[in-house]
């Protein structure tokens, strides 16, 4: 555990205080004298705080930090720190081609070397679009520098006609609409666009307000921080807050490592569950427990995860978007209802200091409608199911977002409740699935399963959110919005599509997917969590000793150096030679 700072020199007087080495130490002061910083500061035994930038032009969703930071600094100096904000590689989700997953792993990387190289005590990682929150946590489990996470905040409600409109969302919707030939070009950008009315990342529970809520559950953001909407006053009442906390850690000596337990993991799966967070959340909380050392596996989201009943009533899952799940109390709301019905662990420890039932002393539901209590859930059973087969060993399926309708039409035969038997039509990733969807001679019907292969960590590469694929043009007119749909890449966070995806191993490396041939029979059956090919024995076998891995084309030094290390989804995407790295702070680097 942590012991205080008595008779422990700060790890930046290593640079700006250090007799031994003075040649080196006047090259380090002069420099930063030469900016904002006086010799007082720097060598007066007074913490450095670093601070995370993820915001900039090409970073909208995270732009509210440029605003947050006076009060981030603010807080740091009056608990007696000195802030150094530092850049870091952007990660936009709706800006950064082929994806912004293929990125989360540089901002770690970089994040790893600025911690570990400069003279930083601790550090403030702001948090927001949905690879940031992952990224900046991976890289402070990496380094076990005291951290603590800011969240920018979801944008303000989105309103079209006088209904909500909520990001990302809101396009899936209005794609079956233009498909249907119901609107026009024209009002389908106006109707996304009016989902985005503010600063701030999406404001329905997609990848970033999920994960923003993972690093709260997991500890390492103070309690409440992850539901206030980034323009109100309490987030930058919170900016403060965090900086000043930050200074009070490297004080405490709380690291990471004393925060991101295994309970802690546990406990940010069943607030995952109750949320309705993103499928996205296993491979992001996967890839921070292995940096951090500390042991998860997919299954756990079954095991741990699925029994938990949905809480929060919010898109895509449910009606509402940010403003109402912030003023419902937000993630302690959620996480005081858990742990009143005995599924949290309150004694995982919060960067608060304390345990996390300290921390979530007197929070409850201020609005039942928004937040419901574990009695009254909007669902029982709202977590993942996590499937495997001869096509993969496993994938996930969030059972939260399985309509009435789609369990009618798919999954409710009379006397195979939970089973489909279907006709798999296969495309070879986004483009060829654009390019035939319409294709009448695929003969796409309500007795088709949709796959996409291809499209994995390595494959896509960075793995892409492309499987909640919507059924041919003629098929919406019929009035089938959807159809059951598998793949071995993911699907955004704001996806209402109960898509079977993350498929591991891809097929690019030779998972079973990569044998399914359009026009075999599948079987899925949700009592056994299997999908299966029903191709016989010999005939797969055939079909493996044909195959033979596809050749990638690279497009940067970086894809290719991404793709020769990643792993698969299911152990998180990481970048497999880092998750042998732990606590390198402890290592100081050469003068
Ligand atoms: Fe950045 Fe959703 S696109 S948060
Ligand atoms: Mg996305």
């Amino acid at each position: 555990m942590s012991n205080t700072r008595a008779n422990r020199r700060f790890r930046s007087q290593e640079w700006f205080d250090n007799p031994n080495n003075p040649g080196m130490t006047a090259l380090y002061l002069e420099r930063y004298l030469n900016q904002e910083y006086t010799r007082e500061e720097l060598q007066g035994e007074r913490p450095v705080i670093g601070i995370a930038q993820t915001g900039s032009d090409l970073a909208p969703c995270n732009k509210i930090h440029v605003f947050l930071m006076d009060r981030i600094k603010a807080g740091i100096r009056d608990a007696g720190g000195v802030p150094m904000e530092f850049p870091v590689h952007p990660i936009q989700e709706t800006g950064k081609r082929p994806t912004a997953a293929l990125d989360r792993n540089l901002a770690y990387l970089s994040l790893v070397e600025v911690l570990h190289g400069y003279p930083l005590d601790g550090v403030v990682l702001t948090t927001g679009c949905d690879k940031t929150t992952p990224a900046m946590l991976m890289g402070a489990a990496t380094v076990d520098l005291p951290a603590i996470a800011l969240s920018g905040g979801p944008m303000l409600d989105g309103w079209w006609n006088g209904k909500l409109a909520g990001s990302g969302t809101i396009v899936w919707e209005s794609r079956r609409l233009l498909a249907d030939g119901q609107i026009e070009y024209d009002e389908f950008i106006e109707r996304v666009c009016a989902s985005a009315p503010s600063l701030g990342h999406c404001n329905t529970m997609g990848t970033a307000s999920t994960m923003n809520a993972m690093a709260e559950a997991l500890g390492m953001s103070l309690p409440g921080c992850a539901a206030i909407p980034a323009p109100f006053r309490e987030r930058m009442a919170m900016a403060y807050r965090t900086g000043k906390r930050a200074v009070e850690l490297v004080m405490e000596d709380l690291k990471p490592s004393d925060i991101l337990t295994r309970a802690a993991f546990e406990n940010a799966i069943r607030v995952n569950s109750a949320i309705g967070g993103s499928t996205n959340a296993p491979p992001h909380l996967q890839a921070i427990a292995r940096h951090a050392g500390v042991p998860l596996d997919v299954r756990d989201w079954q095991e741990i995860g699925h029994d938990v009943p949905l809480l929060v009533n919010m898109q895509p899952a449910g009606a509402y978007l940010g403003e109402s799940f912030y003023r419902a109390g937000g993630v302690p709301a959620v996480m005081g209802e858990l742990a009143e019905a005995g599924l949290l662990d309150g004694d995982a420890p919060s960067v608060a200091g304390g345990t996390m039932a300290a921390a979530l002393e007197g929070w409850r539901s201020r609005d039942t409608d928004v937040i419901r209590t574990v009695a009254d859930p909007l669902r029982a059973k709202a977590g993942f199911v996590v499937l495997s087969g001869n096509l993969f060993d496993s994938a996930l399926m969030k059972t939260s977002v399985i309509s009435p309708d789609f369990r009618a039409r798919f999954l409710s035969a009379p006397g195979a409740e939970n089973v489909m038997e279907a006709r798999a039509v296969v495309f070879e990733g986004p483009e060829d699935y654009h390019d035939r969807l319409n294709d009448p001679e695929l003969e796409i019907d309500e007795h088709t399963i949709l796959f996409i292969r291809g499209v994995g960590c390595v494959g896509y590469p960075g793995s892409a959110e492309v499987v909640n694929m919507q059924p041919p043009d003629a098929l919406i007119r019929a009035g089938v919005n959807h159809l059951p749909t598998v793949g071995d890449g993911r699907q955004s966070g704001t996806s209402e599509s109960p898509s079977i995806l993350n498929a591991s191993p891809e097929s690019v490396v030779g998972g079973g997917l990569a044998l399914l041939q359009t026009g075999d029979r599948v079987r899925l059956d949700l009592n056994a969590r299997t999908l299966n090919a029903l191709v016989d024995d010999e005939e797969w076998a055939e079909r493996r000793a044909a195959w033979t891995a596809p050749e990638l084309h690279h497009q940067t030094p970086w894809q290719e150096i991404y793709r020769t290390h990643v792993g698969q989804l299911a152990d998180g995407g990481c970048l497999e030679l880092a998750t042998a790295y732990h606590r390198v702070v402890n290592d100081l680097p050469r003068d």
